[in-house]
């Protein structure tokens, strides 16, 4: 019940916010500790706001080697924000993961649900 209700909270909210978990803590009679045991164990929970667009670079050994590094740089360049973070107006949030599964292509991003492969930084502004 209570991942239930955190997914449906997020789903309203985008994130997470305190005064939600508060909330929430006291409507199903769970432990703030417990709550926040839960919500940080789960990737898919997220207790800041979140980017309209999400940003995803590939740091697996494929996109590793040939040279996502540079794609990473031109990235924190153009948005204003290192890994992990959201721009200000909370246009993108910028994050890395392990292997997009698109290997053949590296290097690779993702913003959204779009894939863009055989990046080099000089695209970066582009797409
Ligand atoms: S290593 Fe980048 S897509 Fe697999």
């Amino acid at each position: 019940m209570l991942i239930f209700v955190l997914q449906q909270a997020q789903n309203i909210y985008g994130y997470l916010p305190e005064v939600v978990l508060l909330r929430i803590s006291e409507a199903l009679d769970v432990s703030r500790a417990k709550i926040y045991g839960v919500v940080t164990f789960y990737a898919q929970f997220q207790l800041k706001p979140r980017g309209r667009n999400i940003i995803r670079a590939c740091q697996g050994t494929a996109c590793h080697v040939r040279g996502v590094s540079r794609i990473v740089g031109k990235l924190k360049e153009e948005l204003g924000v290192n890994v992990g973070e959201t721009t200000k107006d909370l246009r993108f949030t910028f994050e890395s993961v392990a292997c997009i599964g698109a290997c053949g292509l590296a290097p690779v991003i993702m913003i959204n649900s779009d894939t863009h492969g055989r990046l080099t930084a000089d695209k970066v502004p582009l797409i």
